[in-house]
């Protein structure tokens, strides 16, 4: 399927895939030369010449664009995972110092190479997937060293294997233990960040989105306000974790500065919603972090997508809510939980996480003149790909044309 179109997809649009029976692409130097019929591609003199690669009647789509991940993180947090089946909530975890802060002590311990190596892992698991395109946080360091390190690599990462990256600066994860202590520490670490951060990450080249967790125990809406304003003065666009936990009004933030996406949604109202569809701010919906953490309330994804809403899909893959790099899985618990149907979930999972990007005129689709960035699945309807889940139907992934994942 092309999922070919100019703009981001709403409403009924969201479920148009341009399929193309008994299809062919054909690829010059990584971008996409032709798509069409396979009757019609073998009539070009191009395609004649070219080396053929036979996909046997499974299906092909755009590579997915996951376009929320906490990619650079020391290690898991299987203990919580096991706290939280016993019945501790995840808040209460992270108010005893566990949830975000445990991580942040595991990775302020652990070296770069370390990183690294975690990384390359997830990297191979998302290309594994279908997966061509991330965007990735930090937030895991919150102090300058640390939060730079992970924006470094980003950058190293991004340059070293196929997967692109696109890096978020999230030093607004939550307030960072040594600015607890005292009354004046959040104000005194929102100034951090505000005056001295976010200008150095900006002026470094090392993000192109800057991002804030606006909720209870982590940033109220008048500091995120603050943070994601000195973002837009250092040209870092906006995202924003809102609605996930508590309702904080994050949404209309979001709205009023034009973000790019804005995240989660489980707790939006309906005066949220019309303000996103009236917007080009993409409603980021995160299944994954509710499947996990065992919650039963899933975003509205039903009332955005009447509304007219832009909804995309995402893995959130990070050690606390969503430990998955699997887009298949997402898409799998967008049908079953979210009522969105197979043609939605492919379509928030490539066309609109591109847009959401930024980069929807190169990425997202399969049309002449964008990236060669496909994946190929061993099924034979596309409704299979979230139909069969937790097993990975994922055959064949292509970065630029080249393959990057192959099955056998
Ligand atoms: O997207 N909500 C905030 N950040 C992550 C969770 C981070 C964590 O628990 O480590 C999220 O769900
Ligand atoms: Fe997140």
């Amino acid at each position: 399927m092309t999922i070919a179109g100019r703009v981001p997809r709403r409403g009924r649009a969201l479920s148009r895939l341009g399929i193309i029976r008994d299809g062919a692409v054909l690829v010059h130097e990584g971008t996409i030369a032709a798509v069409g019929t396979t009757a019609k591609l073998e009539k070009l003199a191009a395609a004649r010449k070219a080396e053929k690669l036979d996909v046997g009647g499974r299906v092909i789509l755009p590579g997915f664009v996951d376009s929320h991940t906490h990619l650079i993180h020391a290690a898991s947090r299987a203990e919580e995972y096991e706290l939280k089946i016993r019945g501790a909530s995840y808040e209460e975890i992270a108010r005893k110092g566990g949830g975000i802060l445990n991580s942040v002590k595991k990775l302020r311990a652990a070296t770069s190479e370390q990183l690294r190596r975690r990384a390359n892992a997830a990297l191979e698991i998302f290309a594994a997937h279908g997966t061509t395109t991330i965007e990735a946080k930090s937030g895991y360091g919150l102090d300058v060293a640390s939060e730079l390190k992970i924006l470094s690599l980003h950058k190293e990462l991004g340059a070293a294997q196929p997967i692109e990256i696109v890096s978020t600066f999230l030093g607004a994860h939550v307030v960072p233990p040594e600015f607890r202590a005292k009354a004046e520490g959040p104000s005194e670490y929102v100034k951090l960040l505000t005056d001295w951060l976010i200008p150095e990450v900006a002026a470094n080249g090392l993000a192109e989105y800057c991002d804030v967790f606006c909720d209870r125990g982590a940033f109220s809406r008048a500091q995120s306000k603050q943070i994601l304003a000195a973002g837009w003065e250092n040209s870092l666009v906006p995202r924003l974790h809102a609605e996930q936990l508590t309702h904080t009004g994050a949404t209309q933030l979001a709205v009023e500065l034009g973000a790019a996406s804005c995240d989660h949604l489980e707790q939006v109202n309906g005066t949220d919603i019309r303000a996103l569809a009236k917007s080009n701010t993409v409603a980021t919906l995160l299944p994954g972090c509710d499947f996990h953490l065992g919650l039963k309330q899933y975003a509205p994804a039903r009332k955005l997508i009447d509304a007219g809403a832009i909804v995309g899909l995402a893995t959130d893959y990070n050690p606390g809510t969503s430990p998955t790099a699997s887009m298949p899985m997402v898409l799998s618990l967008a049908c079953t939980q979210l009522r969105m149907t197979p043609a939605e979930a492919i379509v928030a999972a490539t066309y609109n996480a591109a847009y959401s990007l930024g980069r929807h005129k190169r990425i997202g689709s399969i049309e002449v003149g964008k990236q060669a960035d496909l994946a190929v699945f061993e099924v034979e309807d596309y409704r299979e790909i979230p139909y069969y889940f937790g097993v990975n139907t994922c055959w064949l992934t292509l970065k630029s044309g080249r393959v990057i994942y192959a099955a056998i």
